[in-house]
């Protein structure tokens, strides 16, 4: 096996070069052989200093996610390693460039001097996963930038550009080549020998001033119990400001063991990786690549047809739209160039960007225009004869190889493929909604896995989350969203007002959906559902208990997406979990709802599911589901055998 880290022996400079792609992440394999490296080091006194780098295409992203879950994982060896990079009594330097994550900065804080490529990203990610930095993250960073900044960091988890990093002091200079001028930075250092600088041993700058952000996280965490990174991140900067480094050392580290196994922490996690594998596309040929997109064509200016052109210009990609009707060009056109306008003001675009991705989209009533485009989305309304027209339309016209994307709800996407002509370069696209994250591609039964491939590609070009789903009426998500629907109707039949329902929806200890399903789905009135009680002869019942309604609006869903796994809708469970996570405001920290079926147990979701059946005769237990809770597995774990 390569080693991951080695040390090069540069005259009398040590060069200590990480090389575990694609993201350097710190697998603990890794931090073995960066700890041998700097072993080597320590012990070859002719060396002055070290600069600490990484091969590829990015300093250290963070720790190996996958890794979290071994039984033996510790962060003690890296913190350990990064207690001696610390103590070194010469020079180290990182020399940072890409996206610097997690651990990346925590073992970049470990040095004595930071260089930094601009462009270069700097963030502390974890508490997107559950969890806070635990590798004295929560000590150094608020010693270095302050409890104020450190704390937006860590509990904010965005990132932040490379002259906002300098800005802020943590990094000490940038360079448009960080590695040479880390190495003379070290130089200059050990020439010197001015004293190194070792964050452990500096108070936070602002630690007076301290108190008032310190109450707020702590007021912020008590209000959102469900996410308990927050409370372990206020307490672990209370002790950078309160308490000697050792101490902090150990509140972080007993806070990151515990948020490990905290269940909204391997939530996140699971939906991290979920989200990493449905962009993969079984039966795709060794290294095959997406088809080029240059040149998109957007067929339908209505509100679909607008977002996705203005989705396209701001990832840098021309689009020509073609409406036969002016009225319907000049509405998107304003459309378009409002939305840039709201860019500009709120200070995020400069009038010179907007107007050139103004530029990019360009309209037109001629469909013949779009024989140049390397994909085309039919955006028309949802009509079918109206689809097959223009499905035959683009068969002819769209040039050899150019992907023909139809955006269809519910209608057959193979016979809009048939109808062009060329079904393999065929699919289908469905946004839940079109300013929503999530965009499911739909698979004919004829399509092209690279033309797959290339869809997917591009959804993520344009800040999209894209799932592949094979074609059934609603596809994955609105398929699940009807049931959903069907069982928010009958509960307010049977008695309860749409603001109980939203608020079990809503409520963290149930679910903690972003909005409950009358708010997200019909503009359900209670009046409506008494009239239709009284019509259909329905009891209702002077009050429902919270839990059956979680239960009633839950289960039948995670019914549903067993049977969209058992007829191979969906390749994977995790593709369902990111379209409801993605697209539908279902909490990332429950996983999505294949994962909070399984961490219920499968086996309580069917003997609910069969208590409500012999109440009801409308409700059928998926045989898929029923065989998994029998034999005590998981339906996250469940594969088709074909992938
Ligand atoms: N641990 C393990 N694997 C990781 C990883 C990590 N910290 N970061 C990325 N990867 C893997 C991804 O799973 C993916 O693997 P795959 O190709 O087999 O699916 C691959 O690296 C590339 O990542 P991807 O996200 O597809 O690339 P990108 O260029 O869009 O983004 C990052 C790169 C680093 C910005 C992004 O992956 C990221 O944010 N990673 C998480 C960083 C993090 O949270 N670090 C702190 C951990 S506590």
């Amino acid at each position: 096996m390569p080693k991951r880290a080695e040390l090069i022996r540069e005259g009398d400079l040590g060069v200590l070069r990480i090389d575990n792609p694609p993201v350097n992440a710190l697998s603990p394999e890794t931090v073995v052989d960066i700890a041998a490296a700097f072993e080597a080091f320590e012990a070859d006194q002719s060396l002055v200093g070290l600069v600490i780098e990484c091969a590829g295409r990015t300093f250290v992203a963070g720790g190996d996610i996958a890794s979290f879950d071994q039984p033996s994982f510790s962060t003690a060896p890296f913190n350990t390693l990064l207690a001696r990079i610390e103590a070194a009594g010469r020079p180290v330097a990182a020399a940072l460039f890409g996206t610097v994550l997690g651990g990346g900065v925590e073992l970049a804080l470990a040095c004595h001097i930071r260089i930094a490529l601009p462009g270069a990203r700097f963030g502390m990610p974890e508490i997107t996963l559950g969890l806070l930095p635990g590798s004295l993250g929560t000590q150094r960073l608020p010693r270095l930038i302050g409890v104020e900044a450190a704390a937006v960091m860590i509990s904010g988890g965005k990132s932040i550009a490379s002259d906002e990093a300098h800005a802020l002091g943590l990094v000490d200079a940038l360079a448009d080549n960080p590695g040479a001028a880390a190495r003379e930075a070290v130089r200059h250092a050990a020439e010197s020998g001015a004293p190194l600088r070792r964050l452990s041993a500096l108070s936070p700058p602002d630690a007076a001033a301290a108190e008032a952000r310190l109450a707020q996280m702590k007021a912020d965490a008590a209000r959102r119990p469900h996410l308990p990174a927050l409370a372990a991140i206020a307490a672990s900067l209370d002790a950078a400001v309160h308490r000697p480094f050792a101490e902090g050392e150990a509140v972080e580290a007993s806070a990151f063991r515990a948020l490990l196994a905290s269940p909204a922490s391997r939530a996140l996690r699971h939906v991290f990786f979920a989200e990493r594998a449905a962009r993969r596309i079984p039966g795709l040929p060794e290294g095959a690549r997406p088809r080029g997109v240059l040149q998109v064509g957007v067929l339908g200016a209505g509100e679909m047809g607008t977002e996705m052109s203005i989705a396209f210009a701001n990832a840098n990609i021309s689009v020509t739209m073609v409406d036969a009707a002016d009225a319907a060009l000049a509405r998107a056109r304003a459309a378009i160039d409002e939305t840039l306008a709201t860019e500009v003001s709120r200070g995020r675009l400069s009038e010179a960007e907007a107007a050139l991705r103004s530029g990019l989209v360009r309209g037109t009533k001629h469909v013949s225009e779009l024989a140049d485009a390397d994909i085309v989305f039919e955006a028309v309304s949802e009509d079918m004869p109206l689809k097959l027209d223009v499905a035959c339309k683009l068969g002819v016209v769209c040039k050899a190889g150019a992907i023909i994307a139809t955006s269809a709800s519910t209608l057959d996407v193979n016979r809009i493929a048939a109808a062009t002509g060329r079904p393999r370069d065929c699919l289908g696209v469905n946004a839940s909604s079109p300013t929503h994250g999530l965009l499911e591609v739909v698979r004919g039964a004829e399509t092209a896995a690279d033309a797959l491939q290339t869809v997917v590609h591009l959804a993520s070009r344009i800040g999209k989350t894209a799932v592949v789903s094979g074609v059934c009426h609603g596809f994955i998500g609105a398929r699940m969203a009807e049931v959903y629907a069907r069982e928010n109707d009958a509960l307010q039949l049977d008695g309860a007002t749409p603001e109980q329902i939203d608020g079990v929806a809503e409520n963290p200890q149930w679910i903690g959906m972003k909005m409950g399903p009358s708010g997200m789905l019909t503009a359900a009135r209670t009046a409506l559902a008494i009239e239709l009680a009284g019509r259909h002869g329905v009891a209702r019942r002077a009050s429902i208990p919270d839990r059956e309604i979680f239960e009633r609006l839950l289960y039948p869903m995670i019914n549903e997406a067993a049977e969209i796994l058992a007829e191979g809708i969906a390749w994977r469970p995790g593709d369902i979990d990111v379209v409801w996570t993605a697209g539908y405001g279902f909490p990332a920290w429950r996983g999505g709802p294949v994962f909070m079926a399984d961490e219920i147990g499968l086996r309580e979701v069917v003997a609910r599911l069969d208590h409500y059946a012999r109440l009801r005769n409308d409700w059928r237990v998926s045989p898929l589901m029923r065989r998994l809770a029998e034999r005590g597995e998981r339906l996250s774990d469940w594969r088709r055998d074909k992938i």
